[in-house]
């Protein structure tokens, strides 16, 4: 049973209980990170602690620890852990207090992380690619804080379940934005495509990684607001995240995308990030 940590404890998962008056149970009024880990050493944890943060501000709570007690608590939590590869999940609520939908005054965050298996993408996915379809965005409009309350993200990840596919991207006003729990990108004529940072989705670190990549290696890439249109006829569609990497998108609401196969520029993108991977696993690059 892996070790988790609960407001200032380790202890085994089981015996972890928050209390039923935590804003995190009553209003989803919290946020949370999911941070790779390969082979026991994080993956890009600092950007996942800046993004952490700028969640808290967003949602107007105090961060309650400091870089250093962040980077303390992970590492107990990854030393402890049963795998070698995982994810480390952080969430911070507002805590426990009376039910009020306005801040009660003198309430203490409450800070849980677990340990999560992370299974490496199965080879077939990166070879062939997932279907995902298309839904209309019903999320809010500060997509860019990583709240626990997830709703629509639940309800439109469901969606591509319930039609056998791996995920459901999302349009809104004609725009594409993200997928339900992944970043996007589109390739057309051999340009990488990805929609700006805006407040209507999250700022992916995955993201940041394909486009490092891209830059270091080259790759004609534009970052602009892409439509629902150019999604339908793009030539390659991929998506991103700290859990599925970076996959393709072979087929969109039941049409292949391009020739129905991963294309060329995801299969040099997939080298690329696999190759960077495991110079950070060897400690050879910052993560
Ligand atoms: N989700 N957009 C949304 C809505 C997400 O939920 C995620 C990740 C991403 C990709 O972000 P990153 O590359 O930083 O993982 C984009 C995580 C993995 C989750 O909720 O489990």
């Amino acid at each position: 049973m892996p070790t988790v940590y609960l407001n200032g404890q380790f202890l085994p998962l089981e015996a972890a209980r928050v209390p039923v008056m935590d804003r995190g149970f009553l209003f989803g009024d919290g946020v949370y990170e999911v941070i790779p880990v390969y082979d026991r050493r994080p993956f890009r944890q600092e950007d996942h602690l800046a993004r952490l943060r700028a969640s808290l501000d967003g949602i107007r709570l105090g961060d309650p620890h400091s870089a250093a007690e962040w980077t303390a608590l992970i590492e107990r939590i990854v030393a402890d852990a049963p795998w070698d590869d995982l994810g480390v999940y952080l969430q911070v609520t507002r805590g426990p207090g009376p039910r009020d939908h306005a801040f009660p005054r003198d309430i203490r965050p409450t800070v849980f992380l677990m340990p999560l298996e992370l299974p490496a993408p199965p080879p077939a996915l990166i070879e062939h690619g997932v279907a995902a379809i298309t839904a209309e965005d019903t999320r809010w409009s500060r997509c860019d804080i990583k709240a626990t309350s997830l709703l629509a993200n639940v309800l439109l990840r469901q969606l591509s379940v319930d039609a056998g596919c791996a995920e459901t991207l999302l349009i809104r006003d004609g725009q594409l934005m993200e997928g339900s729990a992944s970043s996007v990108f589109l390739v057309r004529d051999g340009v990488l495509l990805a929609p700006p940072k805006t407040p209507l989705i999250l700022p992916g670190i995955t993201y940041d990684v394909v486009l490092e990549l891209a830059a270091a290696a080259h790759m004609p890439t534009a970052i602009r607001a892409l439509s629902a249109a150019e999604l339908r006829d793009a030539d390659e569609v991929w998506i991103t995240s700290s859990t599925k990497e970076i996959l393709a998108v072979t087929r969109l609401d039941g049409k292949p995308v391009g020739n129905g196969e991963p294309g060329p520029i995801y299969r040099r993108m997939i080298a690329l990030y696999q190759t960077y991977k495991h110079t950070v696993m060897r400690g050879k690059a910052a993560p």
